[in-house]
């Protein structure tokens, strides 16, 4: 049981404690990530009220229908680090290009890549909606970054994390150390430690995967997945299929229970749907620190080498034997 009474706020002043050289910045800036949260959740909570509920019209810079609510969880990220003084460029799924924030410069050392809404399929029908969050330090002396200083391998993250908007909205980040969950109580507007130093089951017993793309999968993937149906006692199987359509919510379930999340390369679009800069990276830094395991298939996802901000990258999280045995399969040797 987590010491419940811990707030956001406390743990990181407790967490900066350990780190004498610590400005307050980074502290600061995972309190304003909690600040967006809420502002989205408040949002959620009343969208079927209030006509923001659908799409805009529009269409991203990824070809994909943009809903209201995309833009508008986009504006408060963006609002909240504005004026911030902590972060320097933002980069978001919703932005062609990186923001520069030079009314943040010199001071600001932080990079920040989100996807402010995930799930967006979710919006009309009430159901799990997330954020994923990666930061990045820029330490560059000669000015605002160039575009091309928000590429970067996800071993360079600082610190990454989700929110996530389920029946309770919670926060979930690493800064290297271990993982922690914080919930938020809407009573009294804080987020409250509720999932202390998270540790992933080596295997688990469920799996979340789009089964609709399954004729569009190479054949090793195919063969993953029927694997995981078949019965078999000393393996746990057949396993239970859990699929939300929110990766933040389901690679959630995964990180508290164990099991595998795919969303796997498809022969005519090998490097599947996923965003590796602010969707893929984030959660594998979560999950490599809670234990688990990202993997592309055949690389590790956080040595995945970026080259640009909207990549695409296969992704297989969870459980570390649950994904090296998706690899083995993938890989053809099983
Ligand atoms: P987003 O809403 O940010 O575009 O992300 C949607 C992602 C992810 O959340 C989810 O796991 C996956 O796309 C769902 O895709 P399918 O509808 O193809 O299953
Ligand atoms: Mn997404
Ligand atoms: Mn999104």
């Amino acid at each position: 049981m987590a010491r419940i009474g811990t707030t956001l706020t406390r743990f990181i002043i407790e967490t900066q404690a350990g780190h004498p050289a610590a400005t307050g910045e980074f502290s600061a800036l995972l309190a304003q990530i909690g600040l967006a949260g809420k502002m989205v959740a408040n949002d959620l909570r009343r969208a079927g009220l209030i006509n923001i509920l659908g799409l805009t019209g529009e269409t991203n810079v990824q070809g994909e229908a943009v809903k209201k609510l995309d833009t508008i969880a986009n504006e408060n990220f963006v609002k909240v680090f504005q004026y911030s003084g902590l972060v320097c460029a933002l980069a978001s799924e919703e932005l062609e290009k990186p923001v520069k924030l030079p009314e943040n410069w010199p001071l600001g050392k932080y990079m920040l890549l989100f996807d402010p809404l995930d799930g967006s399929s979710n919006t009309d029908v009430n159901m799990p909606l997330g954020a994923i969050f990666s930061i990045l330090r820029y330490e560059g002396k000669g000015g605002l970054p160039p575009d091309s200083e928000l590429v970067r391998k996800g071993t360079e993250q600082v610190a990454a994390g989700y929110l996530m908007y389920g029946s309770s909205t919670m926060l979930v980040f690493t800064s290297g150390k271990g993982v922690n969950g914080f919930t938020l109580d809407p009573g009294i507007g804080e987020y409250l430690l509720t999932h202390e130093n998270i540790r992933m089951p080596a295997r688990g017993k469920t799996y979340a995967v789009n089964e609709g793309n399954y004729h569009k999968w190479p054949a090793g993937t195919r063969r993953y997945v029927d694997h995981l149906k078949e019965a078999d006692k000393a393996t746990g199987r057949p396993y239970a299929g859990r699929y939300s359509g929110c990766l933040a919510a389901d690679v959630h379930r995964i990180l508290l229970g164990g099991g595998i999340y795919l969303y796997p390369g498809e022969t005519d679009k090998p490097e599947g749907k996923l965003r590796l800069l602010y969707e893929a990276n984030p959660l594998a830094m979560v999950v490599e620190q809670a234990g688990g395991k990202a993997s592309t298939g055949t690389h590790r996802i956080l040595d995945v080498e970026a080259k640009a901000l909207h990549q695409r990258v296969p992704l297989l999280i969870g459980s570390t034997d649950d994904v090296s045995l998706a690899e083995t399969f993938i890989q053809g040797k099983q």
